[in-house]
């Protein structure tokens, strides 16, 4: 087990296998209450290992095991979490550890930085999405029936714990949707990176561990950077958001169903990158490098079939990044580089959209 990095005081740790390889001194957790917050599915993977694993370090451990799905990343998941804490009488003296994708993550993270004024958390992320994005950088949100992710707190972990191990188990389309992050990284922030994801595709998609390991540590170091960057210019952070926009209004439309996290991004990506394309911002060259690299993941390029573009737009209106009446998008500019444009155009917004839909750069 290696260090990754350190970002304030939490520090990443990766290994190639968690379970054999854990040689970490768990001082932050000795004499605490361990309270592991997982899903069925990961629990019946993985929870007797993770159980074990701890075993050494507190006499202390339960574990809550909540409905699998971004459908249930809601206030009521978080009610019924907090009713068990008060009710078992959890104190202070609890650290929470989040055991699985971004869902749960997100889920823990927020009741931890909400229960009793916050409590420690450590997360355990065992989806690529979570170990490259999810995870890091202290933002945690629930939905609402008014749009994704409205809900939040920023809470720092006291500790990362990354397994490529369990994406051995995890199905190839969560594998994709992974993918849609760690491209999003590229376009938006580095060129090598994005050309380098071109070129390793294939065999980061049949898990070669070699490349697994560069890839999910070039991206926490980047989003890391972002977030650094954020103390001094609070505009860099909000380029994570690109593709969010259009991509979180396809999972609300859909709500939360059939479309994973990572496929509505990579439809919300091509859409941000047609309205660079009608803003005159980005060369078709580029466009067409994003839409290519975008199917050669496996990824969706076209939204629901069902959803036109009143749905799109009445329901980005709701978007965080918005000011009043103003639409504010990321927008690529080139390979490696995207940039906030505040109150875009809405008729270019609505020509993006339906260029979308017909996959208009296939046919120029
Ligand atoms: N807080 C942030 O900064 C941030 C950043 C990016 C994404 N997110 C959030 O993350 C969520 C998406 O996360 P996700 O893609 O991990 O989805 P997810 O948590 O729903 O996991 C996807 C599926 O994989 C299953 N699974 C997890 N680990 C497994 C394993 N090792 N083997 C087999 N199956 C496994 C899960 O049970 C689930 O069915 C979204 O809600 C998104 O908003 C948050
Ligand atoms: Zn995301």
């Amino acid at each position: 087990m290696k260090k990754l990095l350190k970002y304030n005081s939490c520090n990443v740790l990766i290994s190639n296998n968690l379970f054999n390889e854990l040689n970490y001194n768990f001082n932050i957790i000795k004499n605490k209450r361990i309270l592991i917050i997982t899903n069925k599915l990961i629990a019946s993977l993985y929870l007797s290992k993770l159980k074990k694993l701890f075993d050494s370090v507190t006499n202390y451990l339960k574990y809550i095991i909540i409905p699998d799905g971004e459908k249930y990343k809601t206030m009521t998941t978080v009610n019924n979490i907090i009713l068990i804490l008060l009710k078992k009488n959890y104190d202070n003296n609890t650290i929470i550890v989040s055991f699985g994708g971004g869902v749960i993550s997100d889920i823990s993270g927020f009741i931890a930085s909400i229960y009793k004024r916050g409590i420690d958390i450590i997360h355990i992320p065992t989806t690529l999405l979570a170990q490259v994005d999810a995870c890091i950088g202290n933002k945690n949100s629930i939905n609402h029936k008014y749009g994704k992710n409205m809900i939040g707190t920023f809470y720092e972990p006291k500790l990362i714990l990354i397994g490529l191990n369990f994406l051995n188990t995890l199905p190839k389309k969560e594998i994709y949707s992974g993918l849609s992050e760690i491209i999003k990284y590229g376009i938006i922030m580095d060129k090598n990176f994005f050309f380098w994801i071109k070129r390793n595709l294939e065999n980061l998609i049949s898990l070669k561990l070699k490349l697994l390991y560069q890839c999910v540590t070039t991206c926490c170091k980047l989003k890391v950077n972002i977030i650094n960057k954020n103390k001094i210019n609070n505009t860099s952070r909000v380029l994570l958001n690109f593709g969010h926009t259009f991509g979180h209004a396809i999972e609300k439309y859909t709500n939360y169903n059939y479309w994973s996290h990572g496929s509505a991004i990579a439809v919300g990506i091509i859409i941000a990158t047609y309205v660079s394309l009608n803003l005159n911002i980005i060369k078709i060259k580029h466009a067409k490098l994003i839409r290519s690299l975008i199917i050669k993941a496996k990824l969706p390029i076209i939204g629901p079939k069902n959803m036109n573009v009143n749905d799109y737009i009445n329901i980005i209106k709701y978007d965080k990044k918005n000011n009043v009446d103003s639409i504010n998008l990321i927008l690529p500019v080139s390979i490696g580089t995207a940039k906030i444009f505040c109150n875009v155009d809405k008729k270019i917004i609505i020509k993006s959209i339906l260029d979308s839909k017909q996959d208009l750069l296939s046919k120029i």
